[in-house]
């Protein structure tokens, strides 16, 4: 039997030439793979049967739009997972349950080789070739436009030539890769960093200089994650598609960073993420009241460095793995509701209301009956500042007046 490549298909021109163009250089069959993960666009069947019509022996296809949101985006949720700060890792997300299915169809079809469409200088040729060394350690990998030369303009050639069934004139100017969580544009003008986005950047986002009256939504959240939406119980599929809708018509979850790539380049990159960002906030201010301080705290560095390592292609790994322990533990009160107002870009919280909630009203009233004593509040204070003042004095001791510097007394 001839030896077989899976191939990480998604329709468009560039893997769909990369069909006859994997087969011609090594001789073996391909198997293309295209999952769904929301990315809108044509249906599973169409891109099946344009992958066999291509010149695919066989087309595996996964509808994964649930696996995603609840396994992937959920975790992302939980982990208020925004790299840099700034971006809700929707690339990122998507490269793992994708490689899942990579992997089970090369399982699935006798495949020894996984092939995916990326370059040589991006964050998911290492996002995909980890995930595959991690879950299928025997398969090998290629990537035919940085191993094979696959051009742009060689792909457009080879599509004429060959008359596959696909559109080799349409010019975007964009590198675009969109899921339910959210879209990445990169290049074109855009490697430019002083131009600003143009209008057709955007497509889950409507301007927000113009935005229709505010829309009010209250989100339900059990233990970190959205189960209903003004009430009506939805799945967690459900509750990003619906705030896509409602965020984005709002103009909500624009992002414009320059970003570190774990290959070592900066990159120019514009995203849009207006469910996963108006999530986000609601889900970190849930937090804040239902978290204990320490906590809390503590897992602001947690998230960060789990946001890191997913960033970083690392989904698979094993202190991956140990922070999402920490992380689900954390969430076990994380219940309750936030009302958020969605308004001209931005998602605003307005109110919150839990029954697992730590606010206090009657130890956070400055009204008349209130619990906290405050004649406590002195000794706490004498002791809490005691070793400052101890030092100080040793200042006052040796150089006849206290350092307010903060650098030390360097005069002597
Ligand atoms: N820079 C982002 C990331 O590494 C987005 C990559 C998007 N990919 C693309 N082909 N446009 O997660």
């Amino acid at each position: 039997m001839t030896d077989r490549i899976v191939l990480a298909y998604s329709g468009g021109l560039d893997t769909s030439v990369a069909i006859g163009w994997i087969a011609e250089a090594t001789g073996q069959e391909v198997v293309a793979v295209a999952v769904d993960v929301g990315q809108g666009g044509e249906s599973l069947e169409t891109v099946r049967q344009r992958a066999l019509d291509c010149g695919a022996v066989e087309a595996y296809v996964a509808d994964a739009r649930h696996e995603f949101a609840d396994q992937y985006c959920m975790p992302t949720l939980k982990a208020n997972g925004l790299y840099m700060d700034s971006y809700p890792l929707v690339s990122a997300i998507s490269r793992p349950v994708i490689t899942k299915h990579l992997v089970a169809a090369a399982q699935q079809f006798g495949a020894s080789t996984v092939a995916h469409g990326c370059t040589g200088k991006g964050n998911d040729q290492v996002r995909f070739e980890v995930g595959i060394q991690t879950l299928g350690p025997e398969l090998k990998c290629i990537a035919p436009v940085r191993d094979l030369a696959l051009t742009r303009e060689l792909a457009i050639e080879y599509a004429e030539k060959h008359n596959l069934p696909i559109e080799t004139t349409k010019k975007n100017p964009f590198s675009i890769d969109q899921n339910v969580w959210g879209r990445a544009v990169e290049t074109g003008f855009l490697e430019d960093i002083w131009n600003g986005p143009t209008k057709d950047v955007y497509d889950y986002t409507e301007d927000p200089s113009f935005p229709p009256s505010p829309d009010v939504v209250t989100i339900t959240f059990d233990q970190g994650v959205p189960v209903a939406l003004d009430g009506q119980t939805v799945t967690a599929l459900e509750a990003i598609e619906q705030l896509n809708r409602r965020a984005g018509a709002q103009g909500v979850g624009r992002i414009d960073i320059v970003e570190d790539r774990l290959v070592g380049i900066k990159s120019r990159e514009i995203y849009e993420a207006p469910g996963a960002m108006a999530l986000i906030a609601a889900h970190r201010e849930l937090e804040n009241i239902t978290l204990e301080r320490e906590q809390a705290r503590f897992k602001k560095t947690v998230d960060q460095r789990w946001t890191e390592l997913v960033y970083d292609g690392q989904w698979f790994s094993p202190l991956k793995r140990n922070l999402d322990a920490f992380i689900d533990e954390t969430q076990k009160y994380v219940s309750g509701e936030i009302r958020l107002e969605l308004h001209g870009g931005r998602a605003t919280v307005q109110g919150r209301r839990s029954e697992t909630s730590l606010y206090d009203f009657n130890l956070a009233t400055y009204d008349a009956g209130d619990a906290f004593d405050q004649s406590s509040a002195r000794g706490f204070i004498d002791i809490f500042g005691l070793s400052s003042k101890v030092a100080s004095q040793r200042e006052q001791r040796i150089h006849g007046k206290p350092d307010f510097s903060g650098l030390g007394n360097l005069d002597r």
